[in-house]
């Protein structure tokens, strides 16, 4: 099969003109010309920040003219579109492609499909919360599915950036803080999107992103820039990239950073060296949107043409959206400074993964009857939500959850009634309309409940706020960020809730009056007052389609919560960036003033990585841990102490006790998902491979130690027993 491509490829590019090559690197967007007033920038510029709703957005959009560059695709110069979708409108252009022009090479129709599509699951940061590679795995499937429908055949996605600040706005779109967790989401969603046969209609290709360390932006600023040693980019940045690989990932999309000097657009380093020779990557790589002519602006190339010859001799084969290939490689092969080698391979791999969707064989896919079938099917409706469930982590609970379904309930805040808050970032293809907000949630659970909105224009409305305390015996209080607050250039430099909100919740404890926070937010916030001041904190993020119920469900019970944070919550935006496996300080925190902590502040999180709370509670014991045969052997048994079923994520943690480099306190080598019921004892077998205990030296050699390694065993990173075993 695979010989058979690559013969294919062989034939093809034989046939092709320079120009035909070159527009096999050309990823176009839509232009739009017209049916408004404002210019298409202006109207982006009002949706970013606020002044036009997203559905407002759609709207313009649905009214305005599209330019497909229809004569462009007949000439064969382009390759690919982001922003396209819709079965009809897709095989329109596809037709153009594949029956008008010259070689007839099929378009690849990209989009951002990240969490969900019409049916909108939770954000990753929130998903990852399950610890649950199946349900990962399912998700994408049916976003997959669902795109697909609309002559979709590839998202930019999974983002599988380890993110350990929560100021950066995109940590919402990944799987949190731990290099071993998000290897297996990625994995995961490789899997789904992917599936065993890519070339099935229902299959979509996956783009791992953003290639590398983006999560390390100094500063949490989105964009900025990141410098860190070859040890650290190897063990804690590189092995979601290496997972996904290795699960069959066929595409890949560098970082808009720099590192350590070099734009990753442009770093022969990353794609040469570790993406095509250490790897074996034999996919193809994207540019992220216009990062190829950034490279100008980073200053590391002189112009477009510069930045075209560095990004395409560095191994970058297609360029979303900047069109400095499109306008450059021709003079670049002409004056010899790139050669027809560099370029072919440039098109071999852009069509390699287009023979291996089956565009070739199937380039018309789906059909409008398809699309109409699949689109938001009430059937995905139960994974939404049972994906929901399992993202919500419960923070605090003083014994007022669950609540009681005969009492007063009142609900407060601007994001409890918003069904296209429940969305998210990164959901563009999302329908709000048709989500659950969290008060209609609790009406499908219980009809008697007082909304108040109780702030408007940035103000508190006394009033309203006197009414809902007044005929309530509980308030819950949906309070957090709204879904442009994370995601994309949404950077924050104060992570604690918005003013306003802290002033409504203060306002109603004053009154005794007692209150469940209702989190909605696209990343650990800083909530010490709220920690210490209010009765229970559910940590709902923005879950989606069937967001609404599944709060519902876990407030009053129905569903006992299990969710662990995969991204550690500070005490204080002064912690960050602040993550659980850090290296071991030569003074670690102490009474002595001489050690590593701030006078102002505890040294400790507020919440930890892998911390949830549950309706019952668990009790570990016989912590065992072996080394045999190349494995280290670790069981542990599991007690379910309360009077309710529930599920637990046991985390196995591991530190290399003495080492010739500093190694991290302890990191996360295994975990499992069980149900217990209540008053059940389960025990707990775990294999970790020795493979997966080693660390890059100083020669930036992989080493596994012999010696004492210390084995942690819990329901979160910072409540564990612990054994001692020598390797
Ligand atoms: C983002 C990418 C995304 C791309 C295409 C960029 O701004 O950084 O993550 O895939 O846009 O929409």
């Amino acid at each position: 099969m695979e010989n058979k491509i690559e013969n294919r490829i062989e034939e093809l590019l034989n046939k092709m003109t320079l120009d035909e090559k070159i527009g096999q690197l050309h990823q176009s967007g839509v232009s739009i010309v017209g049916a408004f007033e404002v210019s298409f920038e202006e109207l982006i510029n009002m949706l970013t920040d606020g002044r036009i709703t997203p559905k407002e957005f759609e709207e313009y959009m649905n009214n305005a003219e599209e330019d497909f560059h229809e004569d462009d695709i007949r000439a064969g110069h382009i390759s690919s579109f982001n922003g396209v979708h819709g079965a009809e409108k897709v095989n329109r252009l596809q037709k153009i492609a594949v029956e008008e022009s010259r070689l007839g090479i099929p378009l690849l129709i990209g989009a951002d499909i990240i969490h969900g599509c019409k049916t909108t699951f939770p954000i990753p940061l929130a998903e990852s919360c399950c610890f649950d590679e199946k349900l990962w795995e399912k998700t994408a499937e049916i976003s997959a599915e669902e795109a697909s429908s609309l002559g979709i055949a590839w998202t930019f996605a999974p983002m599988i950036d380890v993110a350990r600040d929560p100021r950066w706005g995109r940590i919402s779109e990944g799987a949190g803080e731990d290099p071993y967790l998000v290897s297996k989401f990625a994995v995961a969603k490789v899997k789904g999107f992917q599936g065993e046969d890519l070339s099935k209609p229902n299959k979509i290709l996956a783009c791992a992103k953003h290639f590398v360390a983006y999560g390390a932006c100094e500063g949490g600023r989105d964009y900025n820039t990141t410098d860190m040693s070859k040890q650290k980019l190897h063990e804690v940045y590189l092995p979601p990239f290496k997972a996904a690989v290795k699960a069959g990932c066929q595409t890949i999309m560098p970082a808009f950073n720099d590192l350590n000097g070099v734009p990753c657009s442009m770093s022969k380093y990353l794609l040469k060296d570790v993406l095509r020779n250490e790897y074996k990557f034999d996919g193809m790589l994207i540019s992220d949107a216009n990062a190829i002519q950034e490279c100008v602006i980073h200053g590391a190339v002189e112009n477009r043409k510069e930045a075209a010859l560095s990004c395409l001799s560095a191994g970058l084969d297609m360029d979303m959206g900047s069109n400095c290939y499109g306008e450059h490689t021709k003079e670049l092969i002409e004056s010899g400074d790139l050669s027809i080698d560099e370029l072919n391979t440039a098109v071999r791999n852009v069509l390699r993964v287009k023979f291996r969707k089956g565009l070739f064989d199937n380039p018309y896919f789906t059909n409008s009857k398809r699309e109409k079938e699949t689109i938001s099917n009430v059937k995905f409706r139960s994974l939404a939500k049972e994906s929901a469930l399992n993202s919500i982590v419960l923070l605090k609970n003083d014994g007022i959850l669950p609540l009681k379904k005969e009492m007063k309930i009142g609900v407060v805040g601007n994001l409890a009634i918003d069904k296209w808050e429940t969305i998210g970032a990164w959901a563009i293809m999302a329908d709000g309309d048709n989500c659950i907000s969290v008060v209609e949630g609790i009406k499908n659970s219980k009809n008697d409940v007082l909304y108040e909105k109780c702030i408007e224009d940035g103000k508190l409305i006394e009033d309203q706020i006197d009414k809902v305390c007044s005929s309530s015996d509980v308030i819950i209080a949906v309070v957090g960020e709204s879904r442009d607050m994370s995601g994309e250039a949404s950077s924050r430099g104060d992570i604690s809730l918005p003013e306003i909100q802290q002033a409504l919740l203060k306002n109603i404890v004053k009154r005794g009056k007692k209150v469940v926070v209702v989190l909605m937010n696209g990343r650990p916030l800083a909530l010490s007052w709220e920690d210490k001041n209010v009765n229970a904190i559910v940590e709902a993020w923005h879950l989606g389609t069937e967001m609404g119920n599944a709060v519902s469900d876990v407030l009053f019970g129905d569903f006992n919560p299990c969710g662990k944070l995969t991204a550690t919550f500070p005490y204080n935006v002064g912690q960050c960036p602040i993550y659980y496996n850090h290296p071991s300080t030569g003074r670690p925190a102490g009474k002595s003033k001489f050690t590593s902590k701030y006078l102002d502040m505890p040294i400790k999180p507020l919440y930890p990585f892998g911390y949830g709370l549950s309706y019952t509670t668990f009790q570990y014991s016989d912590l065992r841990a072996d080394f045999n045969n190349q494995n280290l052997e670790v069981s542990v048994k599991v007690k379910n102490t309360g009077d309710i079923d529930g599920s637990e994520v046991t985390q196995i943690y591991v530190q290399d006790v003495v080492a010739s480099r500093v190694r991290p306190v302890k990191e996360l080598k295994a975990y499992e998902k069980v149900l217990i019921k209540s008053g059940e004892e389960k025990e707990l077998h775990f294999v970790i491979s020795c493979d997966d205990l080693g660390y890059y030296n100083e020669e930036m050699k992989y080493v596994i130690e012999k010696g004492l390694y210390r084995v942690f065993a819990g329901g979160s990173s910072e409540e564990l027993l612990q054994v001692e075993v020598e390797l």
